[in-house]
């Protein structure tokens, strides 16, 4: 069993952010989560080293293309590692081996005779890196997504790939796979845009405008247009052309950001008809951040989440938890420093790691450094662990992107279930006598060996703190394929160290 999940891979112009961190760790959570099923995973992501905006950002710092190309692939690289990003794959399309194969897949198609030399006078928004018709520009004239950075008119010869020919034959597709775009919503919104006859693509730029991409296979003057190269690194990746890609491009799924749906979900799809090859299995779409209040984050108003001084401020984990709790598919959701910093201490703080580090040390002091042996159980004790296996059961199944809040949520609730049994079970008060000493060392049992559970589930999402938990416990190695199971606890097996999980931040 495969399964192959991809990033988009992104623009070098500026430092990694927020939106960038987002759909990398959200790969990385169904990445872990599909390891935990049993199945062989490839997780590709990286950079979009190409196009007019990363070349005009190298010149802007009075940089050599080359440097500056190494500096921020080196710079994401960097992010992805601090934020625990198990990827197999970093992509950089300034790679021989991809712009090889992107001139070849581009003659391909040019010898099919889909791909056009003609005149063409529109206007251009770098910021998308895309030609932009009228309506789909704002009052004044300017991009709606990049309303600072000025269209430009080009009135230029380009080269364009046929794209109505395609049009019906895709929207059969979507209309077969049900599944092709998720959520709902999304797939609505790609079939809207199939609802016209399709305009040409135009796939190249000429090099008076644009040096930094793939050249044209078939005429010099030109380079490749950044998307057309881009999209290709999905193949590319793979190794594509070369024989072996196949198995792992049958179970490819994008997970992209809505702003790139049309990319992802109408050119991608035509240039591999064209290039006769099978499309992607799934298209998993999300919403994007905002800041507090709704408000988009910007420089000037200062509400711009930086992924690493979050990561120093909270740790690594308070960062994956906000994003995996907060993220909704088919809405924007809202994140601050503050927000995560709440979230971080009264979930993860005082509902997870303080229940583990008192009933742990409870534990340690009472019991001679080990987990005591559990007695008989009674009622409240069956009730907690049913509670925690139906809570982390659909861990163990495949996680769709959309479902990953609701996962969390359950364990969240689930949390409060056990912080409730443990006050109510009150075994500093079991311990002072010794006709319920016994009962006491079964309701610390059941409580580590619960919190044992629901640390092997969250070892898919914020792997390092709950390693670090599963150590505290001594608890056995995780099982593949993991379904939650009880009673893998050793009764009066020794304790690890137990260190705060979570520091309270102020
Ligand atoms: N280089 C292209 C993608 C090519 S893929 C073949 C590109 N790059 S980008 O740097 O602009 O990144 C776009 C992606 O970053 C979005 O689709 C999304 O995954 C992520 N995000 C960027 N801003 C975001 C938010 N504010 N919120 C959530 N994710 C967003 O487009």
């Amino acid at each position: 069993m495969k399964s192959y999940i991809t990033t988009p891979i992104y623009y070098v112009n500026g430092s990694p952010h927020i939106g960038h961190a987002f759909t990398s760790v959200m790969a990385d959570i169904l990445k872990r989560n599909r390891e935990a099923l049993g199945y062989e995973l490839m997780l590709s992501t990286g950079v979009d080293e190409h196009g007019q905006k990363n070349q005009e950002a190298a010149a802007d710092l009075d940089m050599s293309v080359e440097e500056f190309l190494d500096m921020r692939g080196k710079e994401f690289r960097d992010v992805f590692d601090r934020l625990g990003i198990a990827y197999d794959y970093f992509v950089r399309t300034s790679r021989e081996g991809h712009k090889t194969a992107v001139a070849g897949m581009e003659q391909s198609i040019f010898d099919k005779g889909l791909i056009v030399k003609k005149q063409y006078t529109g206007t251009y928004c770098k910021g998308c890196e895309e030609f932009k018709k009228e309506s789909d520009l704002t009052e004044e004239g300017q991009c709606p997504l990049h309303p600072t950075m000025k269209v430009e008119q080009t009135d230029e010869t380009n080269y364009f790939l046929k794209m109505e020919p395609y049009r019906e034959k895709l929207l059969q597709h979507i209309a077969d796979n049900p599944d092709f775009v998720q959520p709902e919503a999304f797939r609505n919104e790609l079939k809207q845009m199939l609802a016209e006859p399709l305009e040409d693509l135009c796939i190249s730029r000429p090099k008076t405008r644009v040096t930094l991409g793939v050249d044209l296979p078939f005429d010099p003057e030109f380079v490749t247009y950044v998307w057309f190269d881009a999209l290709a690194n999905y193949l590319t990746n793979i190794d594509w052309p070369q024989e072996g890609y196949e198995a792992w491009w049958a179970e490819c799924e994008h997970l992209i950001g809505k702003d790139i749906l049309k990319p992802h979900g109408v050119y991608w799809p035509i240039m591999l008809m064209a290039a006769g090859l099978p499309l992607p299995k799934k298209l998993s779409v999300h919403s994007h951040w905002v800041g507090a209040g709704g408000v988009k984050m910007s420089k000037s108003i200062g509400n711009v989440v930086d992924p690493i001084e979050v990561i120093e401020k909270l740790g690594v984990d308070a960062l994956r938890w906000y994003l995996a709790r907060n993220m909704r598919a088919d809405s924007d959701s809202q994140i601050s420093v503050d927000l995560i910093t709440q979230s971080y201490n009264s979930e993860l703080g005082n509902k997870i790691g303080n229940l583990l580090s008192r009933a742990a040390k409870f534990s340690k002091a009472r019991f001679d450094g080990t987990v005591p042996a559990p007695g008989a159980l009674s009622a409240e004790d069956e009730a907690i662990r049913k509670s925690v296996l139906e809570a982390t059961s659909a861990m163990g199944d495949w996680i769709n992107l959309a479902d990953i809040p609701a996962r969390m949520q359950s364990i969240i609730t689930v949390a409060d279930e056990m912080n409730n049994y443990f006050a109510e079970q009150a075994p500093w008060d079991l311990i002072k006598n010794e006709e319920t000493r016994e009962r006491c060392e079964t309701v610390i049992y059941v409580t580590l060996d619960c919190l044992r559970v629901v640390m092997e589930a969250l070892t898919q999402v914020i792997p390092t703190s709950a390693e670090k938990a599963l150590r505290m416990l001594n608890a056995p190695e995780i099982a593949r394929p993991w379904r939650p199971e009880l009673d893998k606890l050793q009764g009066n097996g020794e304790l690890g160290e137990i260190e705060t999980l979570f520091p309270r931040v102020q």
